[in-house]
């Protein structure tokens, strides 16, 4: 049966080309690129993890945009009503996507939360460069029970309201502003950061790989990033060309958003990274180093205008959030939406209260239930290993298989090239991609990353 979209109405679109570009740009730039790139470079040996991370997005993050904008724009449907429609067999694809979303959205407000708690100790002025006052600052925040909590809640009411919406009206406008001042901003901290001392070395460490340092879980987490910064695997960039018109050109568009989510991915470890060594701060220090570097670059510039570029990088990091976490709500929206026919705003209330709980607990994880573990891990880290590191691969697996096997590559080629009005013509290369290279690349890292081979 073939389901309504949206209830009542018509399917909501983007209202122009650009619009599209900005808003899958403004999913994928996120907390991603400025905050866990850098980290997981830092802890993951920089150079050998920065190279393989390339080398996944190059591959794979090219191949499985465009396969993913082809299910979404031909079907214009969300993810698990696009894979029942195309084929049945293929349903369970969608719904790990919506499952991942789920759990990303179970963490992800957390750190949207101390972004925006960061916009207001940055007007406070509790900048330093020293590590230790850095330290303490990031880790009474994140340790701490209600005053976290308060900051998730002020970060996921922003969704809450954007998200119930719709799409043109909401995401596509926050996208268009954000992006380019993000740029802008990230371009003058370079500038700061590379003019600190010592701040070569940081750079060698970005740059050079030891390629000693690569083994099994730093390519799985290579891997896993480079699905998590480009919102891929899971249906989101399904969802959000489920809405663009048939008129699009789906390859320069999956070329154009990997591109500019890997150059700012880029240019923030160029900002953190450098900065960090010439502090001395700790490199392997995980989540808090955003939070504990980038203040204390500030720190340098004084405390008039280190405060009010502080007050910019905040907001811009939480704007750059909040059109990712936008998107990863709307994949549990518009399912719920689609396929259990509610209407929008109850799907959005529903689900931000079940959001909600388990941001709690993710929040909590990083202080008072700091011990309770799963896999060894706290529940904050957990939900981010299982999604990114597991459910995505997967997932990616699973849609470029369906594309290169069982789709019909005369359905995808219509569907590619608009029905024959776009030249593509790597076609070919990219049907060998999704048919093998892909899929025997993810089920190797992760076959490696879990210690298996
Ligand atoms: N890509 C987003 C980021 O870098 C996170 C995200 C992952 C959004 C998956 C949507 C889907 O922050």
């Amino acid at each position: 049966m073939q389901q309504q979209p949206t209830k009542g109405s018509s399917r909501d679109q983007f209202v122009s080309k650009v619009g599209f570009i900005f808003a899958a740009a403004g999913s994928a730039i996120g907390l991603g690129n400025i905050w866990r790139f850098p980290y997981l470079a830092g802890k993951n040996g920089g150079g050998a993890f920065v190279l393989f991370y390339l080398i996944c997005v190059i591959v794979l993050g090219f191949g499985l945009m465009l396969a993913e904008f082809v299910i979404g724009r031909h079907t214009q449907l969300s993810s698990v009503d696009a894979f029942k429609k195309l084929d049945k067999r293929f349903t369970f694809v969608g719904g790990m996507g919506v499952l991942a979303a789920f759990i990303i959205m179970g963490y992800y407000p957390v750190v949207g939360g101390w972004s925006v708690a960061y916009i207001f100790k940055t007007i406070l002025g509790q900048l330093s460069t020293d590590a230790a006052i850095m330290g303490d600052v990031f880790g009474s925040l994140v340790t701490g029970i209600l005053s976290p909590i308060f900051w998730t809640a002020i970060y996921m009411l922003a969704n809450i309201v954007i998200v119930a919406k719709g799409i043109s009206s909401g995401i596509e406008k926050a996208s268009k502003v954000m992006i380019p001042t993000l740029l802008g901003l990230l371009a003058i901290l370079v500038i700061r950061s590379l003019t600190l001392p010592g701040s070569i070395e940081g750079l060698k460490y970005l740059f050079l790989p030891d390629f000693s340092k690569i083994t099994g879980e730093v390519m799985m987490a290579a891997l896993g990033q480079a699905f998590f910064s480009l919102s891929l695997g899971m249906g989101c960039m399904i969802t959000y060309s489920s809405y663009l018109s048939k008129k699009e050109n789906l390859v320069q568009n999956a070329t154009i958003v990997p591109v500019l989510d890997t150059a700012i991915a880029l240019l923030a470890g160029v900002v953190i990274i450098p900065a960090t060594v010439s502090f001395g701060f700790d490199l392997g220090q995980g989540p808090g180093l955003v939070f504990v570097t980038v203040p204390a670059i500030f720190a340098t510039m004084g405390p008039v205008l280190g405060r009010v570029f502080g007050i910019i990088f905040f907001l811009l990091l939480t704007l750059a959030a909040l059109t990712s976490s936008l998107s990863l709500l709307e994949v549990v929206v518009s399912y719920l939406i689609d396929n259990k026919n509610w209407e929008r705003k109850k799907a959005v209330g529903f689900s931000s209260v079940i959001l909600f709980l388990i941001c709690i607990a993710a929040s909590l994880s990083m202080g008072v239930w700091s011990d309770f573990h799963l896999l060894g891990m706290n529940i904050f880290d957990f939900l981010d290993w299982l999604a990114n590191n597991i459910l995505l691969p997967l997932g990616g697996m699973f849609i470029t298989l369906f594309v290169g096997w069982f789709w019909g590559k005369d359905k995808v080629k219509a569907e590619v090239t608009n029905g024959g009005e776009i030249n593509f013509s790597l076609f070919n290369v990219w049907i060998f991609l999704c048919r093998w290279v892909i899929p025997i690349i993810i089920g190797l890292v992760l076959l490696s990353g879990i210690g298996i081979i």
